[in-house]
């Protein structure tokens, strides 16, 4: 297992270039699966979280290559039904392969993700809305196990407690591509990644209305065919560099980066003092102010992403008040909070939201990684703190951000990889 060392108090300086969103690749390779052709996807982003997708894949009969970050499949042949525990137990994601398995073979069988450390995190409405287009599924041993072999159109309202499902409308959508009718996802997700799968199916043949709004119109077709296709930039590295310049007063620009996609979090950036300048292939974020006290709760797109929390409630430990941020898509997902409190910070929880105070700084200690965003966030605080911080377990954050700590040293932070 690896380790960061930072030394922090570097201020970011320069240029970084945002890669493709890891949330649009994951199910854009997984969606490959409906058709039997080749396809070129470019701007994948080369993750720990993207290379268990190729695994899934793999074991499934499909062919993925990679030069650079263009991921070339060939879903051409047979194809299996099987995406085993021991692949599904390191990422969720893989989940991604129901919907286009069922279309495909009529068949599959997906081992439920089980626990996971951002809190509950169910499949019933990926279920719900699979059974709405007339699949036979049951849980047994573990597994999905799902039939399909007459997938057919349906309407559809897919919201749960926590509002709409990023996974299942997804999941529906591309299962619903092949389906024999028109299908209707009320209820839907409008998150960016949404819509660039909703784009790639397209490219493909498919026949799909109405992404990034609350209600898409599928009309089923017979047959898909292969593409090239681009992968959109990933909002939320864009987001967390961001907060990477706010946190240690630098000036960085964040090249390819879609501002339309963190509109909501830039707006919070303004507010807590952070210039933004947008510019056409990008945009620069620069703090010289101190950090102003905010509120932040989180929403499904177009509201406050749960995936920036983290990172937020990292820059508010060094904020001039008191600020309140509510975590309303995953209440457990604070782990990020004590690791922070050994850093200095002055932060209390309750129940789905934490209370932080403000200090002057933040002091560099040993930390654990617990998830992806809350290894960003301690990064971030890392490279802010005075002295030396140590963050352990640091391979939930090489699933989510390509060579983070090269990429970080090329902005003037002084961040190292080392051997646990
Ligand atoms: C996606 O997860 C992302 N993952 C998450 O990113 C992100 O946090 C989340 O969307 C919300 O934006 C990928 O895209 C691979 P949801 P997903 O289904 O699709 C509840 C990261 O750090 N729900 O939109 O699994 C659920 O519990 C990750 O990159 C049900 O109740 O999230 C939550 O409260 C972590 N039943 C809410 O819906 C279901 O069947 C939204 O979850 C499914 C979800």
């Amino acid at each position: 297992m690896d380790k960061f060392i930072i030394e922090g108090g570097q201020s970011l300086k320069g240029e970084v270039q945002i890669k493709g969103a890891k949330n649009s690749a994951l199910p854009i390779l997984a969606t490959t699966l409906l058709c039997e052709d080749e396809f070129e996807i470019d701007n994948v982003p080369l993750l720990r979280d993207i290379f268990t997708m190729k695994k899934v894949l793999e074991v499934l009969g499909v062919s993925v290559k990679f030069d650079k970050n263009k991921a070339i499949v060939d879903t051409r042949g047979a194809v299996g039904y099987e995406a085993p525990y021991e692949l599904v137990n390191q990422m969720r994601a893989s989940y991604y392969v129901l919907g286009p398995l069922l279309a495909r073979v009529g068949r599959a069988l997906v081992s439920l993700p089980g626990g996971c450390a951002i809190g509950t995190r169910p499949i019933n409405l990926h279920i719900r809305g699979l059974k709405k287009l007339q699949a036979d599924i049951s849980i047994t041993h573990g597994y999905i196990d799902a039939y399909g072999n007459k997938l057919k159109g349906s309407h559809i309202f897919l919201e749960g407690p926590n509002g709409p499902s990023v996974g299942a409308t997804i999941n529906v959508m591309a299962a619903a591509s092949l389906a024999r009718g028109v299908t209707v996802i009320e209820g839907a997700a409008m998150e960016p990644e949404v819509t660039d799968v909703a784009n790639f199916l397209n490219k493909c043949g498919a026949k799909i209305k109405g992404q990034g709004t609350r209600s898409i119109e599928i009309r089923g077709v017979k047959k898909l065919h292969g593409c090239k296709y681009e992968i959109i930039p990933d909002r939320i590295e864009t987001g967390t560099f961001a907060i990477g310049a706010a946190i240690t007063r630098g000036d960085i620009f964040l090249k390819k980066a879609n501002a339309n996609h963190i509109t909501a979090s830039i707006d919070k950036l303004k507010e807590v003092g952070a210039d933004i300048s947008i510019e056409k292939d990008g945009f620069a974020v620069k703090m010289e102010k101190d950090i102003n006290s905010t509120d932040i709760e989180t929403a499904p797109f177009p509201g406050f992403p749960t995936d920036m929390q983290a990172q937020f409630t990292a820059l508010l430990c060094l904020s001039n008040g008191v600020s309140i941020v509510r975590e309303k898509i995953f209440e457990e997902r604070f782990m990020h909070v004590l690791e922070l409190v050994r850093m200095g910070a002055d932060i209390k929880k309750e129940n789905d939201y934490v209370i932080i105070k403000g200090v002057p700084y933040l002091y560099g200690a040993k930390v654990m990684a617990s998830d992806l965003r809350a290894s960003a966030a301690l990064v971030l605080a890392g490279l802010s703190a005075s002295g030396t911080t140590e963050i352990m377990r640091i391979y939930h954050i090489d699933r989510g951000y390509e060579n983070i700590e090269e990429r970080l040293r090329d902005l003037g932070a002084q961040i190292w990889r080392q051997e646990e």
